[in-house]
């Protein structure tokens, strides 16, 4: 650290220089990020609350009140008319969070989730020394309900299904896995992506199965207002069917202001605004009409895909857009030297694109063309 302060002008300076090396999701480089560029009144509330900390109720009374309200808005997208909950982190602290409340619920220390699953449920096992038992995919790429069934005994602390999968984005059989854990296994549902998507999709007439707190048997959920809700960033959410669910963590330290029912401290609390003014000003059909146009993309993208001769290993049912390569790793490395940041899957080896709102038809056109001279250079097609 330097002995003397430096002038405002020169840290500004340098803040600028950091920041014009970033990627913005505004330029439309950015197709491997489920995250979005906050909406501008997420960004207006977010500054607003810059200094507020949930870790530490009793001085935020405005924010905590906000929270409440963003846990019930989404209770309500969800089918969940009393919901408890808090705001996160993101996908990775609620899904922490959920299994740390199935193992004090249950006592038990098994938790089944998909191949599929998003890599921070192996984080939560490492952490609280629980065996995490994958559950082989389909040829649709869900998780197999008959291999969970087989799995279940009176070591299972948990079952996962995810609701929109990282990588291809598809909707494990939630409504099966309900109906087997039937009260009797807790059930946490990981829709950090798709929690703000699938809701839409239904109402658009996409044929895609209940995922939520409808099904009895879900305990809890994850989604997150930073991926699809267009929040500012990090915003996630936790929600919980039942009160004793938060109790079973709570926490009242002396030295704070009220309790405590989260694995965070000081916690990143402008998210809270953030995420409440964004959902206020779109409402159902604000984000209705923005999964329909990211839609309208995913299958323009999707068509594109295949006139260059690649081939998708699943038609999409989210706004995810994948295409099977050979070597995923050098196309990704060459687009790179282009500036398009792709991503890409681990099996099958795909490329993998997300459509998110600012992956526009134009930002489709520009690409494209890109992608079919690397492809080309490298035998891929
Ligand atoms: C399904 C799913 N769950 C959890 C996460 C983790 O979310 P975060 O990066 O916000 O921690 C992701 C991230 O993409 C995800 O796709």
């Amino acid at each position: 650290m330097n002995k003397k302060g430096k002038p405002y002008s020169q840290i500004m300076k340098e803040l600028k220089s950091a920041y014009d090396e970033n990627y913005h999701f505004k330029d439309g480089r950015i197709l491997g990020s489920m995250c979005a560029k906050p909406h501008r009144v997420a960004l207006k509330a977010h500054s607003m609350f810059i200094e507020s900390n949930l870790g530490n109720p009793g001085l935020y009374p405005g924010t905590k009140k906000l929270e409440k309200k963003v846990i019930k808005m989404l209770g309500s997208l969800l089918h969940n008319k009393n919901p408890y909950g808090h705001i996160t982190g993101g996908g990775t602290e609620s899904n922490i969070t959920a299994l740390w409340i199935a193992k004090k619920i249950t006592k038990k220390k098994e938790v089944i989730f998909p191949e599929s699953a998003h890599f921070s449920f192996h984080k939560a096992c490492d952490l609280m020394d629980l065996k995490p038992v994958e559950i082989s995919l389909d040829e649709n790429y869900r998780m197999r309900v008959d291999e969970v069934e087989d799995e279940i005994s009176d070591k299972t602390a948990c079952v996962v299904g995810v609701a929109g999968t990282t990588e291809f984005g598809v909707v494990d059989p939630i409504d099966k896995l309900s109906d087997l854990c039937d009260g009797k296994n807790f059930l946490h549902v990981d829709a950090a992506f798709g929690g703000f998507v699938i809701p839409f999709l239904k109402e658009l007439g996409h044929n895609l199965p209940d995922f939520d707190f409808k099904l009895d048997g879900v305990c809890s959920m994850t989604v997150d207002p930073h991926k699809m809700g267009m929040a500012s960033i990090p915003a996630g959410v936790l929600l919980l069917r039942e009160k004793k669910y938060l109790k079973s963590i709570s926490r009242k330290p002396v030295y704070l202001t009220g309790v405590q029912a989260c694995l965070s401290g000081t916690r990143c609390s402008a998210s809270v605004p953030g995420a409440y003014a964004v959902m206020k000003i779109l409402g159902w059909d604000g984000y209705g009409k923005i999964v329909k146009k990211c839609m309208d993309v995913t299958f323009y993208l999707s068509k594109r895909f295949k006139e260059m001769g690649l081939s998708l290993p699943i038609e999409p049912e989210m706004n995810v857009v994948c295409a099977k390569v050979k070597n995923p790793d050098r196309i990704v490395r060459m687009l790179d030297k282009k500036g398009w940041k792709i991503s890409k899957t681990r099996k099958p080896k795909c490329i993998r694109i997300v459509v998110m709102p600012h992956v526009t038809r134009k930002v489709v056109e520009d690409f494209i063309p890109e992608l079919e001279k690397v492809c080309r250079k490298l035998g891929e097609i």
